[in-house]
């Protein structure tokens, strides 16, 4: 018999496009992870966590957050959020794919529209397909955004942007967000890949711009990314974080986070408060170094390197891999043209190297 999805398969196969999961050596030097700030190698970090998660009678939240699975250590985490960030109300949510889901699905209603950055991640995308009233806005274009929204009719409208794009490492247009404010818009801030990465405290893209909390600003991050854990959490008035523990399905019909992961993200948070200053020499100097090898100016940690198709972005990630370096080969259709993604993370000497070889690889 044949194998169900064969065709399919084969298809991918044929774009190019085929996927698998590898498991890479530890000795691997990965510039392709988001683990901005390399403190998934941070010891002490996973003793503190493990060390204060003793210290409770359960480990795990056994249940949703609505049920009995809401801990001191979520809401310990949820407070410190809320301090730092200068937001009234803060909910842990199970990965930013989830908190995505939570917020486009439940906010959306029946006589609103949803205005997406084309850019918008893939977990975006596929919440606005339970969406009745949806429309794209083009990449970062304060004025196509003002246009559609006084080209059509609606009681709210819900604007999504990233603090950071994750595929071309460009900033949120500073426009978007005083044209939300001018239209009084809902304006939903995916600030996964901003997050210890940019703004003067290292808290993203409201700290990049200075912008002060405002009713109408939703800010959701993720804790896998510079944070070195996995989860995500909402950031909003506590009228909407009492609206999505009422209606948000993927925060209401889910276990609460995990535990373990949620107090090493709060530890990994106060680390980067704590050496904020040395963190952002840090990543001055690669960025700086980016722009000298590559000439490619980025505010971030993500720099994406053009390819010529999927076959050149693949070839120059094999050629880096037989030099023990990890870059991300991303084709199309996650990008319109095939890039290598490299992040700035690791030790800097290292990041040095990759660059020198990218150089080669693509003056050759
Ligand atoms: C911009 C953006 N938003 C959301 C997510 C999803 O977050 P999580 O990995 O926590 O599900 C990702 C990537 O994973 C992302 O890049």
């Amino acid at each position: 018999m044949k194998d169900l999805y064969e065709k399919e398969i084969n298809a991918i196969k044929r774009a190019n496009r085929f996927r698998q999961r590898k498991i890479y050596s530890e000795e691997m030097y990965d510039f392709a992870s988001n683990d901005y700030l390399s403190l998934a190698n941070n010891k002490k970090l996973l003793k503190k966590t493990y060390k204060n998660l003793k210290k409770f009678k359960s480990h795990s939240p056994k249940s949703s957050l609505l049920v009995g699975g809401y801990h001191p250590i979520h809401k310990k985490f949820e407070d410190m959020l809320c301090k730092n960030n200068n937001f009234e109300k803060a909910i842990v949510v199970g990965s930013g794919f989830l908190a995505n889901i939570a917020l486009i699905e439940s906010l959306v209603r029946k006589s609103d529209l949803l205005l997406l950055d084309e850019e918008y991640h893939a977990s975006g995308i596929m919440a606005s397909l339970l969406v009745k009233n949806k429309l794209t806005f083009k990449h970062n274009n304060a004025k196509d955004l003002e246009e559609k929204l006084k080209n059509n009719s609606y009681n709210r409208a819900i604007v999504c942007i990233e603090g950071v794009y994750s595929m071309s490492g460009d900033l949120a247009n500073k426009e978007i967000f005083n044209i939300a404010n001018k239209e009084n818009t809902i304006l939903v801030i995916d600030e996964a890949h901003s997050v210890g990465v940019i703004g003067d405290n290292l808290l993203g893209i409201l700290d990049y711009y200075n912008i002060k909390r405002r009713e109408n600003i939703i800010k959701m991050g993720t804790l896998g990314k510079a944070i070195s854990s996995y989860g995500a959490y909402i950031l909003a008035s506590s009228h909407i974080v009492s609206y999505l523990e009422n209606k948000a399905k993927s925060i209401i019909y889910t276990t609460a986070p995990s535990l373990f992961d949620i107090e090493l993200a709060r530890l990994s948070m106060k680390y980067i408060k704590k050496n904020k200053e040395k963190i952002k020499k840090q990543i001055i100097i690669k960025q700086s170094l980016v722009k000298e090898k590559l000439n490619i100016s980025k505010q971030a940690l993500i720099f994406p390197v053009p390819t010529n198709d999927n076959n050149h972005a693949i070839k120059v990630q094999n050629t880096l891999l037989e030099k023990s370096i990890l870059v991300g080969a991303i084709r199309t259709p996650t990008v319109d043209k095939a890039i290598v993604r490299l992040i700035g993370r690791g030790k800097i000497e290292k990041f040095n190297e990759a660059l020198d070889l990218l150089k080669e690889e693509f003056n050759a």
